[in-house]
């Protein structure tokens, strides 16, 4: 039995919970054992929290980062601080942590990563680009051998979702995010989505992966979609073109150049169809050549997904062995193309 701690339990945190709920026993099989929450902790503690007994909520850090017991802690508050702290103390008390934070990896992720290396611990961040899109290990594992050129994508569901309403069903800049925040794609303080600076922290993690470098959101050229209205869309549209907020970090022999601005893109590019929540972020490489990622950027379920895939991880290091899977259900295979017919 593995145990957890998780800090936080609003639109991510709660999909963490109901997913390792509903998963169990898939996740069980894969993993040879079972994975349990232990504590959760959370600001206010008169919030009803399903798919979590009372007697698991608690309100001090101490419950969850003090108990030997934990070995994986689940950071979901959001935030620089007090979450940076929080991590730090995971780790240098021997966690592993899981983390979404897009805040915090963007400007502490160096300093986190050697201190999980200096205790033998890992730090994992899938979640905290793209959502459920499956990008950080893609970028680090799979394109590991090819020099990247370019990333350019969309990297933000609220301001796309917010783009995608007022192009499509002419709503106003106001209510389209408040349907963002609605749904749980927006950050606690949305001013972080709208003024680009949540898509430039994440160009800024994957920047550093794919160029090999170090590069914070504070060097990433950044501008949002505050100054964009409905005449500017609906011109661009008659002129064949969507406006998107396009985050993008190019090589140039020695430089990078990093940027978020919104742009007008022909309606045939590949980014310019990427709807409502959805992101997508095309890589370049010079092996690989053109390769694109597309999924839910934001919202409760597919956030979720990623983070308890790297909970998986988490729990597969710990063992010290990758084991990929320990149980195998019996289905049949259908294969269409040997037909006895
Ligand atoms: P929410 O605001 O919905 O939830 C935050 C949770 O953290 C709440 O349960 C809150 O407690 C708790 N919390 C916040 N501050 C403290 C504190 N100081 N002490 C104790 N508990 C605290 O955030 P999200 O779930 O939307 O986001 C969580 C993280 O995931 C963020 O880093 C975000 O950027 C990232 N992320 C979010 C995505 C999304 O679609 N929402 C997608 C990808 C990443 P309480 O419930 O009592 O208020
Ligand atoms: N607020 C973020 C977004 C959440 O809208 O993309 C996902 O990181």
């Amino acid at each position: 039995m593995i145990q957890l701690g998780i800090l936080g339990l609003g639109t991510v945190g709660s999909g963490v919970a109901e997913l390792i709920q509903k998963n169990q026993e898939t996740i069980a099989k894969r993993l040879g054992k079972n994975i349990e929450i232990k504590k959760v902790l959370v600001r206010d503690l008169r919030k009803k929290r399903p798919f979590i007994a009372e007697g698991k909520i608690t309100d001090n850090p101490g419950d969850i980062l003090e108990d030997s017991d934990i070995s994986i802690v689940v950071e979901l508050m959001g935030g620089e601080e007090p979450a940076l702290t929080y991590i730090r103390q995971a780790l240098a008390s021997g966690k592993h942590v899981v983390t979404a934070n897009k805040e915090v990896i963007s400007k502490h992720g160096k300093e986190l990563l050697d201190l999980a290396q200096k205790e033998g611990v890992n730090l994992f961040f899938e979640a905290s680009v793209g959502g459920g899109i499956p990008i950080i290990r893609p970028m680090k594992q799979c394109l590991a051998a090819n020099e990247i050129i370019k990333i350019m994508g969309i990297l933000n569901g609220t301001t796309n979702y917010i783009l995608t309403q007022m192009t499509e069903k002419n709503k106003s800049f106001g209510d389209a995010l408040l349907e963002a925040q609605k749904e749980g794609y927006a950050e606690s303080d949305p001013t972080a989505d709208i003024k680009g600076s949540d898509a430039a922290r994440k160009l800024a993690i994957l920047s550093s992966i794919a160029f090999n470098t170090r590069i914070t959101p504070d060097q990433v050229y950044t501008e949002g979609i505050d100054s964009v209205n409905l005449v500017d869309i609906n011109y661009a549209r008659e002129l064949g073109y969507r406006v998107k907020l396009v985050a993008m970090g190019k090589r140039h022999s020695d430089e990078v150049e990093v940027l978020v601005a919104p742009m007008l893109l022909r309606e045939r590019h590949p980014l310019a169809g990427v709807s409502g929540v959805f992101n997508a972020i095309l890589v370049e490489g010079n092996a690989v050549g053109r390769v694109m990622f597309y999924g839910q950027g934001a919202g409760k379920m597919p956030t979720a997904s990623a983070v308890v895939a790297d909970i998986i991880d988490a729990v597969r290091s710990k063992n010290g062995n990758k084991i990929y899977c320990t149980c195998y259900d019996e289905l049949n295979v259908m294969n269409p193309g040997l037909s006895t017919a």
